[in-house]
């Protein structure tokens, strides 16, 4: 089981290192059977670092520009993320879609760059409610993957993670049913044993509204490998409970 916090344009200096170490202390027992994840804002990446560093918590950056070096106003690279302690990297999350028009294709390059300086993207795809409404959301998904993995191939499992998040459901207090969600997260399993081939055990998370009362049931479906926690990321109690939801998935 998988468990990232994605922390977004919150905390300030203080309160992304008190987040941080709050979450080693109180995810320590379950962080033995969970991958546990802090994505913060970029800024605080070291500091976060510091709190992470004796632990098994590890750092997630939430977004990278495609390239080494060059003159890229305002951009962060694979390479100065690597050299900060990060291990994943969320690409492609809904919010740059739909706020910073990031295509397929541009989602597509960020992958390989966060693969080529080895480290994990968290690639998340997710349909709006318009497109659920059409009864496309398979498709859009679909075309997400494909955008996302094109001309990517795998040694291992562990080089790739993808989150489903559908836009409805983030931070609107709404989620997926866990029915719901299994449907897609079994279509996105088909959608990468085709890709890649049935060895490679990508984790597939859920996100979107998730918090301690509902990740249980939402953890115990076939194709649900964890969660990538928005609002609930940000109180470490919160977070600490969806990560011991998991562990007891896992135990089970
Ligand atoms: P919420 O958990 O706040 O709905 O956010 C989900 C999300 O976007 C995580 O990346």
């Amino acid at each position: 089981m998988f468990v990232a916090g994605n922390w977004k344009m919150h905390t300030d200096h203080r309160a992304a290192s008190r987040l941080a170490s709050e979450v080693v202390r109180l995810t320590e027992p379950d962080a033995r059977v969970v991958d546990v994840v802090v994505c913060p804002p970029a800024v605080w990446l070291e500091a976060v670092r510091e709190q992470v560093r004796n632990s098994r918590v590890t750092l997630g950056a939430q977004n990278v520009f495609p390239g080494e070096t060059g003159a890229f106003t305002g951009e962060v690279s694979p390479l100065m993320l690597k050299g900060v302690g990060c291990t994943y990297v969320i690409v492609g999350h809904s919010e740059r879609r739909q706020y910073f028009n990031e295509s397929d294709a541009f989602v597509g390059e960020k992958v390989k760059q966060v693969m080529k300086h080895e480290m994990t993207p968290i690639l998340c795809v997710g349909e709006s409610l318009e497109e659920r409404d059409a009864d496309n959301a398979e498709t859009v998904v679909g075309r997400q993957l494909t955008g996302g993995l094109g001309g990517v191939s795998l040694k291992h499992g562990n080089q790739l993670v993808v989150a489903y998040e559908p836009v409805w459901a983030i931070g609107t207090g709404r989620t997926a049913s866990p029915e719901q969600a299994q449907a897609m997260h079994a279509f996105i399993r088909e959608n990468l044993i085709a890709r890649f081939g049935a060895e490679y055990n990508v984790p597939i998370l859920y996100g979107g509204s998730v918090k301690p009362d509902n990740a249980t049931d939402l953890f115990s479906q076939p194709d649900i490998d964890g969660g990538l926690i928005g609002g609930a990321s940000l109180d470490a109690e919160s977070f600490a409970a969806i990560v011991r939801a998991a562990a007891d998935s896992a135990r089970r």
